[in-house]
């Protein structure tokens, strides 16, 4: 991770952070009910060389307004970002518990219940959830969208590599994390997991996330 002060930084530096960066958080303060200069130079840099396909975030102090932290989140929404989280607004300093709440990384995800995969994520089991890339979705979604009995050669033919907890990862996915059950609430047919993430790597910074769209009720 890379921070720069966009007070002291030169727009070489912001130019070159935005175009090598895989995401990009920008925050301020208000000041006045405005962002300060340089900060709204470095937003105008932002719409006009960042990569829209790249998750953004904004964050901001202040007093009683906040109006630059809804100034970067509309320049930035109207701009064709997309927006990885809601704006965080901190009155002021951030105290102790808001700097736990988010320096904790959470990741939450629905399973079938007639998945024989949701009877093992109990709380407290660790697994690993693989980002599958654009182009290169296709195969693994056909072999793991439907219920699958955990056969002991569930993943033989694919090509793995492991988590620091030993997680089988798809070597051609587009990035992992490693995570570890805290919550499972039944919701309908599904179960709905809220996990405390372990640890993290990007296997393909120039990819893109598949994301797979329903047709119809059943899964595409
Ligand atoms: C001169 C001045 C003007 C400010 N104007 C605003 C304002 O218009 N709206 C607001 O919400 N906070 C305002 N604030 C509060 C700041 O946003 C707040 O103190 C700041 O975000 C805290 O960050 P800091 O650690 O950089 O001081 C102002 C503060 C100062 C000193």
């Amino acid at each position: 991770m890379e921070s720069l002060n966009c007070e002291h930084a030169s727009s070489e530096q912001v130019v070159k952070a935005i175009h090598s960066c895989g995401g990009l958080l920008i925050g301020s303060p208000t000041l006045g009910g405005h962002a300060p200069t340089p900060i709204v130079s470095a937003l105008g840099t932002v719409l006009a060389e960042g990569d829209r396909s790249r998750p953004v975030g904004v964050f901001g102090s202040f007093g009683w307004s906040g109006e630059a932290i809804d100034l970067l989140a509309s320049k930035l929404r109207d701009g064709c970002f997309r927006l990885a989280f809601d704006p965080i607004r901190i009155q002021f300093s951030p105290d102790p518990g808001r700097l736990e709440q988010l320096e904790e990384q959470g990741a939450s995800l629905s399973v079938a219940r007639d998945q024989p995969l949701a009877g093992e994520l109990e709380v407290g089991e660790a697994f690993a959830l693989n980002l599958l890339a654009l182009g290169r979705e296709t195969q693994h979604l056909r072999s793991f969208q439907r219920p699958l009995p955990l056969s002991p050669g569930l993943l033989d033919g694919l090509d793995l590599q492991e988590s620091p907890a030993g997680q089988p990862l798809l070597s051609d996915a587009l990035a992992w994390l490693e995570a570890r059950v805290s919550k499972k609430v039944a919701c309908g047919d599904h179960w709905l997991l809220v996990a405390e993430v372990l640890a993290g790597g990007v296997l393909d910074a120039d990819g893109i996330t598949a994301v797979p769209q329903r047709r119809s009720g059943q899964p595409a």
